[in-house]
């Protein structure tokens, strides 16, 4: 197995945004390597706590390690985010993070099969407890259903073409690793210049609905925002733009002063006011800096969002 490396993503802009103090709790609910975590138990030394989670074993097993010079001042569990309500108290954090999507670690270990780029099983699960794998998806579902998913989680235009490659090839083998679809949309899609950018972007829906990310996610903010004190703050990191949408859009109904009638599209006569629950801090998605991509490629998708309960 790869050692667990990952490098914490907006790090300094998450600090400056939840600003830990001493006595506060806090709840990072995608710990991975306890980049993050650890870096709010020591801003909030002595007396800060944190409840951590991740529903990956690997990254238990790291953020168990990294966490433990703060021993007694947080408490670990393998957990999806979107269940932190039945165990986290309600109003009581100071500050949630949840920085979205996979870790560094997860893509280099070949093993857990989100890569394109090294042969692995196509699995790509982040809980190894779960029983839905790429490989699962990839192998029986009906074609136009695996052409949507790519389409409306990949945003790749060649969906239609990759699924009737996906569905051509499995009448002959089945698809069990992660090399065997990567040079199955090579062949559909050859050219070389377009070709990275449409691995991944295949790769990216699949492992979206492998672990039901858009579903998760939007529980998760509804949970994450019930754990917070009045004046708390809730840090969500994403990678993207379906993720950053929903985002956007759960923080600024929370900002507004109506409601809406369920279903109902926001038309001024239908709004039903009320007071507004949260501040918006960030209108615009904060995005890593030049000297941060220099050292780390792999965060120039992210963008932070950041609002306070009121
Ligand atoms: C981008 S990494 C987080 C890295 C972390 N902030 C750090 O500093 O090392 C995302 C992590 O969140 C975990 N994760 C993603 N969705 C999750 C969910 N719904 N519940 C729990 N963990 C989740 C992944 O397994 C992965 O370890």
């Amino acid at each position: 197995m790869v050692p667990f490396i990952h490098h914490p993503v907006l790090l300094a802009e998450v600090l400056a945004h939840l600003r830990p103090q001493a006595g506060q709790a806090f709840f990072d609910g995608t710990c991975g390597g306890a980049g993050h975590s650890a870096a709010i138990l020591q801003a909030s030394s002595p007396t800060g706590f944190l409840y951590a989670c991740d529903q990956d074993g690997d990254a238990i097993a790291a953020a168990t390690e990294r966490l433990a010079p703060f021993a007694g001042r947080f408490e670990l569990r393998r957990l999806n985010f979107a269940d932190a309500t039945a165990w986290v108290p309600p109003g009581s954090c100071a500050g949630v993070l949840i920085d979205c999507g996979i870790s560094s670690f997860q893509i280099d270990e070949a093993g857990r099969g989100f890569s394109f780029q090294q042969e692995g099983p196509l699995d790509a699960r982040m809980d190894q407890r779960t029983a839905v794998t790429a490989a699962a998806i990839v192998n029986t579902w009906p074609v136009e259903e695996l052409a949507n998913l790519i389409w409306k989680y990949g945003d790749e235009r060649e969906s239609r073409r990759i699924a009737r490659a996906i569905e051509t090839e499995r009448k002959m083998r089945s698809i069990d690793t992660t090399r065997q679809l990567a040079s199955l949309i090579e062949q559909v899609c050859p050219r070389a210049d377009q070709l990275p950018g449409r691995l991944a972007r295949v790769f990216q829906a699949i492992r979206i609905v492998v672990n039901d990310e858009m579903e998760v996610l939007r529980r998760g903010l509804v949970g994450a925002f019930t754990l917070l004190e009045p004046g708390g703050r809730l840090a969500v990191i994403t990678f993207h733009s379906l993720e950053d949408r929903l985002v956007k859009e759960f923080m600024r109904e929370q900002a507004r002063d109506y409601d809406l009638p369920p279903g109902q599209a926001d038309f001024p006569h239908l709004r039903i006011p009320r007071a507004p629950r949260a501040q918006l801090l960030t209108r615009k998605p904060i995005s890593p800096g030049a000297a941060e991509l220099a050292t780390n490629p792999r965060s120039r998708s992210a963008h932070l969002r950041v609002l306070e309960k009121l």
